[in-house]
């Protein structure tokens, strides 16, 4: 009976917990817009993503004062998008605020600017972005240029990798400048003959150009040390699927499955803390790639592309590209998900604490970081080779054989060969001998 009610509790359990998961929302994308302003028509996220039951989209109004970002400590949203607007301030502080961005950012948020030739973006959400580098210019600057129509094409995309291929022949939109911040990405460029200034202007003077020629960035993006990412464009002709889907990590994003490190020699006892001096090492390391809603194996697209290990204390004492060994599975027989990597190495000749360093960051992809500390030691008293081992003790050990040698010999010598000494009774016969042989 007792056993039978403890069966139920645990049968009721399971079923609440199953209902309580099976209903938890999809993944939830935030679209702050402005309601003076029409919804452009490629700002239309639900085209983009074909929006199935994964993203449940709510739709809020800058004007709205009651929307929030955050439920408690949580961020409600997954994946915030900014369109354009008219004004530079929005009522809905709750969202549009530098310092609550910055958190809902650090706590893996991902956040995408869209901006356009007539309009603004609030000044918290520029501020935000300029914390990322990214500077887009002022309200009513537009990307100009005297000597051709202002298009952008295949030789203007930067990151092909992020962007894809965006087509637009006649751009009317913005730019802004992007710091040389390492995290900070380019995706597409201006002209050379191109400017940044308000068409209201007639003089073009330095102050009043934001950007000028190459150092004009028509779509930028920047993704975070927790690899959380902000894209911004300078037009909605820019927003295509292939970004949003970067946004909203859906592209670009590896995983780590595994890592392990052993001795050439001993391959069953993997992730050992210690190791000697000039031992034979093979380092091996799982990653994967998500893709159309998979994990598949990754393959690094060209061949800077290439993982690395750095087998370091303080300096790298080697740097080694990783080979790819083939594809495999995470999990037992499930299906290849992950590439497996491989190098192998001598340990160098230097005891002392070591870390295996993978530091893997490419633009456009998630960034894979990994470090396991091993100790190197030193050989102990009985690794040591024996003296015959070495070529140059041979000398030595063949003068110390001689030199016994030569002993015996000489001992050999002075008992043994050479003149007979004479002794008491055979040299008294002699000289008998020699006195009757005179006579
Ligand atoms: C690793 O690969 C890069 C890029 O292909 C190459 O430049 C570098 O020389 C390689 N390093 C080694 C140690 O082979
Ligand atoms: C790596 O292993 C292969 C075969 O297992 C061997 O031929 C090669 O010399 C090794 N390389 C190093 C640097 O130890």
């Amino acid at each position: 009976m007792h056993f039978l009610a403890r069966i139920t509790a645990l049968f009721v359990l399971i079923s609440t917990a199953w209902a309580l998961l099976s209903s938890l929302p999809e993944t939830q994308v935030l679209v702050m817009y402005d309601a003076t302003l029409s919804l452009p028509e490629e700002a239309n996220l639900d085209h983009l993503l074909e929006v199935n039951d994964k993203y449940k989209v709510s739709y809020v109004d800058y004007a709205d004062d009651a929307a929030q970002l955050f439920l408690g400590e949580d961020s409600i949203y997954s994946h915030v998008v900014f369109l354009p607007s008219l004004k530079r301030s929005a009522a809905a502080t709750g969202i549009v605020d530098k310092f609550k961005l910055l958190e809902f950012f650090n706590k893996g948020g991902n956040v995408l600017a869209v901006l356009g030739a007539e309009s603004a973006l609030p000044e918290h959400v520029r501020l935000f972005l300029n914390e990322a580098g990214i500077y887009p210019a002022p309200k009513g600057f537009v990307v100009e240029d005297h000597f051709e129509k202002v298009s952008v094409g295949a030789s203007n995309v930067v990151e092909p990798r992020i962007i894809g291929a965006a087509e637009v022949p006649e751009y009317k939109g913005t730019a802004a400048l992007v710091s040389n911040n390492a995290f900070a990405l380019p995706l597409v460029k201006g002209a050379k003959t191109s400017f940044t200034a308000s068409p209201k202007d007639s003089a073009l003077i330095a102050e009043k150009t934001w950007t000028l020629g190459e150092q004009c960035f028509l779509a930028a993006a920047f993704q975070g040390l927790n690899s959380a990412r902000i894209a911004w464009v300078g037009s909605e002709q820019l927003l295509n699927e292939d970004l949003v889907r970067w946004v909203f990590q859906e592209k670009g994003v590896l995983k780590l499955q595994f890592v392990e490190h052993y001795k050439a020699d001993e391959p069953g006892l993997s992730d050992r803390t210690q190791y000697r001096i000039k031992n034979d090492v093979v380092y091996t390391a799982g990653v994967s790639e998500w893709k159309d809603g998979q994990w598949v194996p990754y393959v690094p697209a060209t061949e800077d592309d290439v993982l690395q290990l750095s087998f370091k204390m303080l300096d790298p004492y080697q740097r080694l590209n990783l080979t790819a060994l083939g594809p495999g599975a995470s999990t037992e027989n499930g299906p290849d998900d992950l590439t497996i990597f491989y190098v192998n190495f001598t340990t160098p000749d230097h005891h002392g604490m070591f870390t295996f360093e993978l530091d893997y960051k490419r633009p456009g992809l998630t960034f894979i970081e990994d470090r396991r500390v091993v100790t190197v030691r030193h050989l102990a008293n009985d690794e040591y080779k024996r003296s015959w081992d070495i070529p140059n003790s041979w000398l030595y050990l063949a003068t110390f054989g001689t030199v016994i040698a030569a002993w015996f010999l000489f001992v050999m010598n002075f008992l043994y060969i050479g003149e007979k000494k004479p002794n008491g009774a055979s040299a008294a016969k002699e000289a008998a001998e020699k006195k009757a042989e005179k006579k």
